[in-house]
């Protein structure tokens, strides 16, 4: 039986020691998309309901299995956002900046979705995504995902495979539909009965569908990209031009769809071998979104990508960025005049930029020793009453056990030395 402090099933605390490799991947996406002209958004966790069901899709597996949705006291329906794309698009419109100019932004935060746990797939992870809204040529497909494969390589991901596709437009929906589910009807008896049920509420599903049975027929499908109207098809034909322009690796996968029922044209989908069975590392396209209390859908393009499972891909090379470890010094103090004098002592090395650490309960010198070793500190600074009659510290390197006396106003410079960083 689970313990009752263990966090609820598909969520996870991220400790010191993990949390340096998130903010490096969060702070290379931060260098990386402002180079391109983005800039960060922070939207709320939780939304009106609507916001999901109208901008997602209500046919999507997303929006009718995995919705944390609830009554607030006030008998609103909220959800906990399962993606950050309708939220973003709600907050452009509310902010009046979605038609019209083109807008850039990315953010990094916590998506929730009610899906069975399993190696990278948690019901609460996190994305790092962008959006940009107001340019509809096929360039910007193109140059969005050159930065996500720039993102990749600086990360360490650069041999991850790239797949893309398109869905068409709405004018292309019809005629696909009709084609699809001609096809699939004439295999109904084999196939799962969620696609027996989607082929009548949403047949695109079932070209994601996990059920091997249903894969092996998915396989023999019409080609998407055959069925494409002149327009979406032209359209695409530029994006595959633009990236062998850039020379970026890809493969047209003329069967992608992706699991939500925003885009349109350009879908594209990351992943990495390696890392089980959740093997997707970054989703995203070009989309037309509807947010409720607005009668125009938003037109932009973007992606996101699942923190837990870079970090998995990271791990499967063996790359990974650690804490900077341990402390500058540790004060230890005998006696409480000691420890008075060495909570001004602290404050000050601080104030110089030094990671700093003491005892604070008066607890023996050895016991303070000890515990200068136990968070690997360079140097253990000891005082006690003759320390403090002649303003001088005892300053002890601990990995090569040499011990100096140093003046307490030199402290900080001699510190520096020690530590190489003067
Ligand atoms: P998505 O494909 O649903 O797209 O999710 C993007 C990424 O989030 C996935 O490739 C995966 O890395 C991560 N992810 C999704 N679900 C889970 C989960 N349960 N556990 C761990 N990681 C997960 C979107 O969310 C779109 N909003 C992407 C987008 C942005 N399209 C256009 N703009």
């Amino acid at each position: 039986m689970a313990k009752k402090t263990e966090p609820i099933p598909g969520t996870s605390d991220i400790f010191p020691d993990e949390a340096a490799e998130w903010q490096f991947l969060e702070h290379t996406a931060h260098e990386i998309f402002q180079r391109y002209g983005y800039g960060e958004l922070r939207t709320p966790s939780m939304e009106r309901t609507a916001v999901f069901e109208k901008g997602i899709g209500g046919e999507t597996d997303v929006v009718q299995k995995e919705m944390y949705t609830f009554e607030d006291r006030g008998g609103r329906s909220l959800t906990l956002r399962p993606e950050g794309t309708a939220g973003v698009m709600r907050a452009l419109v509310n902010a009046g900046i979605a038609q019209g100019d083109e807008k850039r932004v990315f953010y990094i935060g916590p998506m929730f979705r009610g899906e069975r746990p399993a190696a990278g797939r948690k019901r609460q992870f996190h994305q790092i995504g962008v959006e940009c809204v107001g340019t509809i040529a096929p360039e910007i497909d193109v140059e969005t995902i050159e930065m996500l494969l720039r993102y990749l390589d600086t990360i360490g991901l650069g041999d991850s495979k790239l797949k893309v596709n398109s869905r068409g437009t709405i004018a292309d929906r019809p005629h696909i539909q009709e084609t699809l589910t001609a096809y699939f009807r004439d295999h109904l008896a084999d196939m799962c009965e969620d696609c027996q049920r989607r082929i009548d509420t949403n047949v695109w599903r079932i070209l994601d569908c996990k059920n091997e049975a249903c894969g092996a027929i998915v396989l023999g499908s019409p080609p998407i990209t055959d069925l494409l109207d002149a327009e979406s098809g032209d359209f695409f034909k530029r994006v595959c031009e633009r990236l062998d322009l850039l020379e970026l690796d890809y493969t047209v996968d003329p069967r992608l769809v992706r699991g939500l029922d925003y885009y349109e044209h350009t879908v594209f989908e990351v992943s990495f071998d390696g890392i089980g069975a959740q093997n997707a590392l970054v989703g995203g396209g070009r989309y037309s979104i509807q947010v409720p209390g607005s009668n125009k859908p938003v037109l932009g393009t973007g992606f996101a990508m699942g923190i837990e499972r870079l970090i998995l891909a990271r791990q499967e090379l063996g790359i990974s960025t650690s804490q900077q470890e341990g402390l500058d010094a540790y004060l230890v103090s005998i006696g409480e005049e000691a420890l008075a004098a060495n909570l001004q002592l602290a404050r000050s090395l601080r104030d110089c930029g030094l990671r700093v650490g003491m005892d604070l309960q008066a607890r023996g010198t050895k016991a303070q020793m000890r515990t200068a070793n136990k968070v690997n500190a360079t140097v253990a600074i000891i005082r006690g009453e003759d320390e403090l009659a002649r303003n001088i510290v005892n300053c002890k390197n601990l990995a090569a056990s040499e011990q100096h006396e140093i003046a307490v106003d030199e402290l900080p410079d001699k510190l520096n030395e020690i530590l190489g960083k003067a």
